[in-house]
């Protein structure tokens, strides 16, 4: 497996990736993904056999803080520690950067805490506008 950044011939694979695991209201528009992927400063793949397996993305300035988006692992190759080998990749192995995550899915719960995050007592967010009324 090779995880490393995502090349343009890869999008529309990462994107069919995250619309089959329930990302699809973000990422359904081509164009949406290009933008998701040109403003973000990490968007890698996971690859194995030039298929993409895995999928993640992270806003940070690579100093403080940093913010992971859209991880995500093909079904069938779960639990043979890509997530953790996305998020390592993601986040460095800086320490002194403070990272943070939406996650509503339980199974996503536990997967990020088993890697070390834990529920926050601090964060506060304003969630975007449901689509329908966008
Ligand atoms: C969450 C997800 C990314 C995990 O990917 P993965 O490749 O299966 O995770 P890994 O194999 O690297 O697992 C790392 C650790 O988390 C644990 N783990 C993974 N999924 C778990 C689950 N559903 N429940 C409990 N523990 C889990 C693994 O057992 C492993 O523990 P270990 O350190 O004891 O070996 C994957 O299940 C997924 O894509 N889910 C659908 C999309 C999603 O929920 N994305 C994140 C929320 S936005």
């Amino acid at each position: 497996m090779e995880i490393r950044d995502i090349r343009p011939a890869e999008y529309e694979a990462a994107q069919r990736l995250l619309i089959d695991n329930g990302f699809g209201h973000r990422v359904e528009r081509i164009e949406n993904f290009r933008l998701l992927i040109a403003r973000a400063q990490r968007a890698i793949v996971a690859v194995t056999d030039g298929t993409v397996v895995g999928f993640a993305r992270a806003l940070t300035d690579g100093v403080s803080n940093g913010y992971v988006s859209m991880l995500v692992v093909a079904a069938e190759h779960r639990r043979k520690g890509v997530g953790r080998a996305l998020m390592h990749a993601l986040m460095g192995d800086d320490l002194g950067l403070t990272w943070v995550l939406r996650s509503s899915r339980p199974d996503a719960r536990a997967f990020y805490e088993r890697i070390g995050f834990v529920a926050s007592t601090v964060a506060m967010e304003r969630p975007r506008a449901s689509p329908s009324r966008a």
